[in-house]
């Protein structure tokens, strides 16, 4: 990294990592370490300018009080703090709860007049440093990637063929659960276009076999999960001479699962669960990034839009919304709804606005009437939310007009069904999934 950085020490504050967002929005490179962290792990950081000890002293965890190690603020580093009187600026950013624009301002003239840190954090120099790193740590060997085509693993894609070209195999598996369209996606963009090393799987059969007659959401997750990795490891094994795996993790990822004051604590899932004698060591070039610099990343990078600003898409995939015990018909008249849901999303501007929206497909059926004959069918359900981290949603309020066009497109075109309905329900008391 030939970047400046300002260091962020963790000592429990809610704010660090839009503080660390509203630092790189300055165009200064920023991490978060946690609050114990020694001066000689400090100093081996590279290119450090400021240090920001945010959170104050006397934070408590789990009963005992944590600050710094007071050594460092005698490093020769600036220090920014709430109120230690060898600290160069006093910060009391709370008060500011997670108004990004506000943090900047507040931080802008320690991280430029005290530090004199340069603004040099922009997604070409992160692109260029990354492919010489990678290289550097690659060499002549070999790269797997299980590419799902979802943002993260696309932009690593890009990211990994610039830098090593036909050294990084992809494995796109398609377990018959995507959307219309999505895996001939992957193929047309990154084996037609980008000239990729990729090995396409549809496996839709096998995934559709084991899922029949299951109709737990919990069971069939765990079926669609462990069918995946057992596909990939076959993959993998049928391969020759691959040292490294390449997995999208992301900077929140690293910050949720790593710091010792981080409140929230969640393993990240990408393919762990590979059995212990395939051992591969990781290429994880996005480690660093926010979820909105890996997008930015993906369009230095020369990814379609599209791609780049996917919806999010649960691994299980259509799985879970196709209720219960999943069968051939409902899963395409989900795929199908799903299709125009989309398309007729993308015409009135909203898939730029709304967070998250598809179709479900239930396990009942009710009764209609279509050329003067009486129907049994399914209904489709309609989602459509709005939120910042997942864990509360709002629903999007959809013109009648725009929701009436897609009823009749669905109606008309979506073979079995016979009812569209609007899910009413934020989170909580529902879900966003209903499975
Ligand atoms: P819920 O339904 O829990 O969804 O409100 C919150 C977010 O998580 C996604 N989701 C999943 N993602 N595997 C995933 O990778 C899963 O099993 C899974 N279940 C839910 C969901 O789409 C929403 O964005």
């Amino acid at each position: 990294m030939k970047q400046d950085m300002i260091v962020i020490l963790d000592l429990g504050s809610h704010e660090n990592t839009v503080l660390a967002r509203a630092i790189r929005a300055l165009g200064v490179y920023s991490e978060i370490y946690p609050h114990d962290i020694t001066v000689e792990e400090l100093k081996a950081l590279p290119n450090v300018k400021g240090i920001i000890i945010n959170g104050g002293p006397n934070n408590v965890i789990d009963g005992v009080a944590i600050d710094v190690n007071p050594e460092i603020y005698s490093i020769g580093i600036p220090v920014m703090a709430a109120g230690h009187d060898k600290a160069l600026c006093e910060v009391r950013l709370g008060e500011f709860a997670n108004d990004m624009e506000a943090i900047k301002e507040a931080v802008k003239p320690f991280v430029f007049d005290t530090c004199k840190a340069e603004a040099n954090w922009n997604m070409t120099n992160f692109v260029n440093d990354q492919i010489e790193l990678v290289r550097r740590q690659v060499g002549d060997r070999k790269v797997l990637l299980a590419l799902s085509g979802g943002v993260d693993s696309s932009v690593v894609a890009a990211l990994l063929l610039k830098a090593i070209g036909d050294k990084l195999v992809c494995v796109h598996v398609n377990h018959g659960l995507m959307r219309k369209g999505e895996s001939e996606d992957v193929v047309e963009v990154f084996k037609n276009q980008l000239n990729a090393n990729l090995i396409y799987k549809d496996v839709t059969d096998r995934f559709l076999d084991k899922l029949a007659g299951i109709a737990d959401p919990e069971e069939k997750r765990k079926i669609i999960g462990g069918e995946f990795i057992r596909v990939f490891e076959e993959e993998a094994r049928k391969l020759d001479g691959i040292d490294f795996l390449a997995q999208g993790t992301i900077y929140p990822d690293i910050v949720e699962s790593g710091t010792k004051t981080a409140k929230m604590v969640k393993s990240h899932h990408n393919v762990g669960g590979l059995p212990e004698d395939l051992k591969f060591e990781l290429v994880e070039p996005l480690r660093q990034l926010f979820k909105d610099e890996v997008r930015a990343c993906g369009l230095e990078l020369g990814l379609p839009y599209e791609m780049v600003f996917r919806q999010p898409f649960p691994g299980p995939g259509l799985g879970v919304r196709c209720l219960g015990a999943i069968t051939r018909d409902r899963l395409e008249a989900v795929r199908e709804a799903d299709a125009i849901l989309r398309e007729e999303f993308q015409k009135a501007g909203l898939d730029k606005k709304v967070w998250q929206y598809f179709t479900v497909v239930p396990d009942f059926k009710s009764v209609g009437v279509r050329d003067n004959a009486r129907s049994f069918d399914w209904p489709v359900i309609i989602r459509a939310v709005n939120t910042v981290d997942a864990m509360t949603a709002t629903i999007e309020p959809v013109d009648w007009p725009i929701l009436m066009k897609i009823t009749d497109r669905i109606l008309k075109e979506v073979k079995n069904v016979n009812r569209v309905c609007y899910d009413m329900s934020p989170k909580p008391n529902a879900t966003i999934e209903w499975e």
